[in-house]
């Protein structure tokens, strides 16, 4: 594919934003403030939403709450399945403790005739996108992660998640460690075509 012509538009910040937002994997202390928090969520709850359902919730896990989420995900995961190797066990029990913040992003599933369940994880899946992008705007490093938790009944009855619900993300926030990652060169033609004959 050849690359497309030079942009004519004017450079625009929330442009340059959007098109710049890196994961940060690495996180460190401090996680984010209570005034910016309720910026990220405001900037959430403007997602795109079919019948205004708003499906998407957070679940705030931070200090010491972090250990507790590690033993649930842990103590899931043998429960989900009991041949699970100790170093997988290990690994899940430290994962909360990678950042100063984890926010639990899951979609809470109304039964409606026009809004399937897919279009309520899309929309809390949006909303996700958007905190991310808002943390990035304050330069608050974020990654979304999902891992067997996110899938695991055990986990999503331990937070109180009823069966039909979808855990979306375990969203890390913190301070960027280090510098970031470049940015991957992709080309949209890659990505866009038009309709088939
Ligand atoms: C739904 C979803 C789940 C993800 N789960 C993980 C995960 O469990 N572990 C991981 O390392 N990255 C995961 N990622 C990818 C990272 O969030 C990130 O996008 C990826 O490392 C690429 O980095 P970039 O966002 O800077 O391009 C997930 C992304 C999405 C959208």
């Amino acid at each position: 594919m050849t690359k497309p012509p030079e942009s004519t538009v004017p450079a625009h910040p929330t442009l340059a934003l959007l098109q710049q937002r890196v994961s940060h994997p690495r996180l460190n202390d401090p996680g984010p403030t209570q005034p910016q928090l309720a910026e990220l969520y405001a900037a959430a709850l403007r997602a795109p939403d079919h019948a205004w359902l708003r499906p998407w919730r957070f679940i705030e896990v931070s200090g010491d709450d972090r250990a507790r989420l590690g033993e649930w995900m842990a103590s899931s995961a043998l429960s989900d399945d009991p041949e699970i190797p100790d170093k997988k066990r290990q690994k899940l029990l430290n994962s909360p403790m990678r950042a100063p913040l984890v926010l639990i992003a899951w979609a809470k599933i109304t039964k409606h005739p026009k809004v399937p369940a897919i279009e309520q994880v899309l929309a809390t899946g949006a909303a996700v996108t958007n905190l991310i992008n808002a943390a990035h705007a304050l330069g608050i490093g974020a990654v979304w992660r999902t891992g067997a938790p996110a899938y695991s009944p055990a986990l999503k009855q331990a937070l109180g998640m009823a069966e039909q619900d979808h855990l979306v993300g375990f969203i890390y926030l913190g301070t960027p460690a280090g510098e970031d990652k470049p940015i991957p060169d992709l080309n949209p033609a890659d990505y866009v075509s038009q309709l088939p004959e």
